[in-house]
């Protein structure tokens, strides 16, 4: 690849993804490595611009803890050690790592040796970082200058600028950090001599000639779900491959709102072959008398594959089947396995009886908002691009007990009520997911003179920034009532609206 690069090592901290975030928008593409994977010979072979070392949760004195080669330290690339990869980086070259006396979590007011410093030159000397450390440097190894300290922790930075090692307790990728990112900026210039000009206009075009030259005159089948991800890969491949691509949109019956319709007009515009099979009535069947949200999950799923298979065979031997993975789906993390909680439903479970020969992923190496500026980028529509996020199985998952076309209605027009009021207040755009469940509770109400038995409708809208962990968005009660007033008025069926205020964990943010 001809942009720079950063390697990221991932040693299990919970703010990986944080860092890659940041680095990518600073301009600077980067990659996350498990430890266990952060080959020598290979970083010798094709030597990134820089190395960052992430956090974890480990005591690098303890043997079973992750460690590295030293030999890293001496290839002449410029390394950042954070939180855990600074205690690694302190230790492994013969400094002291023991328990801190107090450990320090959160908000930290830290002094900082900005004069002559790589990271904090021109930076106020007294700023808040984000900690979050139970052992601590001790004594930093021979060779390092310390260049920030706070009252617990007499190394929470150091420098070697001759070696090109750098390493700082607190976490600069968290946004509690004053000025965090300006110190991963200018350990990316200053240090490592980044450039800072990758983009997503640089990287789509990139991405088109790589697909061209893959593919080259081959046919390309893709099955689109409709969502945010399968839709931009979509519109990629039509840019890179035009008329040998086949999209088949599998609309199951449970998509948001008009959503099938908006899909279906985006993609007809394009010189693709674009094939839409309205399923609704064979998913529903499949459905049909089951509660069990796993069991919902499933059945969704591989009748999803069995429709796609079933128009694929159509079509006959294509040479690559393209997914809409992304990089958060992919990065494999330092520490151990976790649990599965829920089964996912996206489109890369891989149809049996399709005949292909390779499997494409365009977005391998994307986040989640970076696949929507592509999106921008490529001429799809704003509105398609940044719909809230939706999950696979759709409004299956946010009906409780069975599923019925009644519910369904019902679900869609309080959806569509409750997301056409925090987009036109404006609060929509500082909240990373937004939607109603139909609870399968009915209470009494009493509307005009008449006793009324309805559904119970919970609204959900939460604010994060991996979906693996969220608060519930603090929406204006005012709002509120009025979003309530509308769904009981215009919408038959509900006559209550309670709103979720659960955060994740414990709660997931869909209900099912
Ligand atoms: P939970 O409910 O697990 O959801 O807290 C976390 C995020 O994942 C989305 N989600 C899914 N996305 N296929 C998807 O593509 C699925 O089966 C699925 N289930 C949940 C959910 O909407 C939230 O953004």
């Amino acid at each position: 690849m001809a942009y720079q690069q950063i390697k990221i090592i991932d040693f299990g901290g919970q703010y990986n993804q944080l860092i890659a975030r940041r680095v990518r928008e600073c301009g600077v593409y980067c990659e996350i490595i498990p430890y266990k994977k952060a080959d020598i010979a290979a970083l010798k072979c094709d030597p990134p611009a820089g190395i960052i070392f992430t956090g974890g949760p480990n005591s690098v004195y303890l043997e079973t803890s992750p460690h590295i080669d030293p030999e890293i330290f001496n290839l002449g690339i410029p390394v950042l050690g954070i939180c855990y990869g600074a205690q690694l980086m302190a230790y492994t070259l013969g400094g002291k790592v023991a328990t801190a006396p107090t450990s320090e979590y959160g908000k930290t007011l830290t002094d900082f040796e900005t004069k002559g410093s790589v990271l904090f030159e021109d930076l106020p000397e007294k700023g808040v970082s984000w900690m979050s450390h139970t052992d601590y440097i001790a004594e930093p190894p021979a060779g390092f200058k310390i260049t920030a300290h706070t009252p617990v922790c007499p190394v929470a930075a150091m420098e070697n600028r001759e070696k090109g090692l750098y390493a700082v307790q607190f976490h600069p990728e968290v946004n509690h950090t004053e000025n965090g990112t300006e110190m991963l900026r200018s350990f990316l210039i200053n240090a490592c001599g980044c450039r800072c000009d990758w983009s997503m206009g640089s990287y789509a075009e990139t991405a088109i000639k790589d697909i061209r030259e893959r593919v080259g005159g081959g046919k390309v089948l893709l099955a689109l779900s409709g969502g945010v991800d399968s839709s931009v890969l979509a519109a990629l491949l039509a840019k890179a491959v035009g008329s040998s691509l086949t999209a088949i949109f599998v609309d199951h019956g449970f998509m948001r709102k008009n959503e099938g319709d908006e899909v279906e007009a985006a993609f007809k515009k394009w010189d693709i072959n674009f094939v839409r099979v309205n399923a609704a009535d064979r998913f529903l069947k499949r459905l049909e008398g089951i509660s069990d949200p796993e069991t919902k999950r499933k059945r969704i799923g591989e009748e999803f594959i069995k429709v796609f298979e079933d128009e694929a065979k159509k079509i006959g031997k294509v040479d690559f089947l393209a997914q809409g993975t992304i990089y958060p789906d992919i990065i494999e993390s330092g520490a151990g396995d976790a649990a599965v909680i829920k089964s996912h439903h996206n489109v890369g479970g891989l149809p049996e009886h399709v005949d292909f020969r390779e499997i494409i992923e365009p977005l391998r190496l994307l986040f989640k908002d970076e696949v929507r500026a592509l999106g921008l980028t490529l001429g799809l529509d704003e509105k398609l691009v940044y719909r809230p996020p939706f999950p696979g199985p759709g409004l299956a998952i946010r009906i409780i007990g069975e599923i019925t076309r009644e519910k369904l209605e019902i679900l869609r027009d309080a959806d569509a009520i409750f997301r056409e009021e925090l987009e036109r207040d404006g609060i929509a755009r500082r909240i990373g997911q937004y939607f109603a469940v139909l609870t399968n509770n009915r209470s009494v109400g009493v509307m005009g003179d008449g006793r009324t038995y309805d559904y119970t409708l919970a609204l959900r809208a939460v604010t994060t920034t991996d979906f693996m962990t969220a608060d519930f968005a603090e929406i204006p009660y005012p709002l509120l009532g009025k979003i309530a007033a509308r769904i009981v008025g215009e919408v038959k069926g509900i006559n209550r609206v309670v709103y979720d205020v659960t955060t994740k964990p414990p709660a997931t943010i869909e209900w099912e």
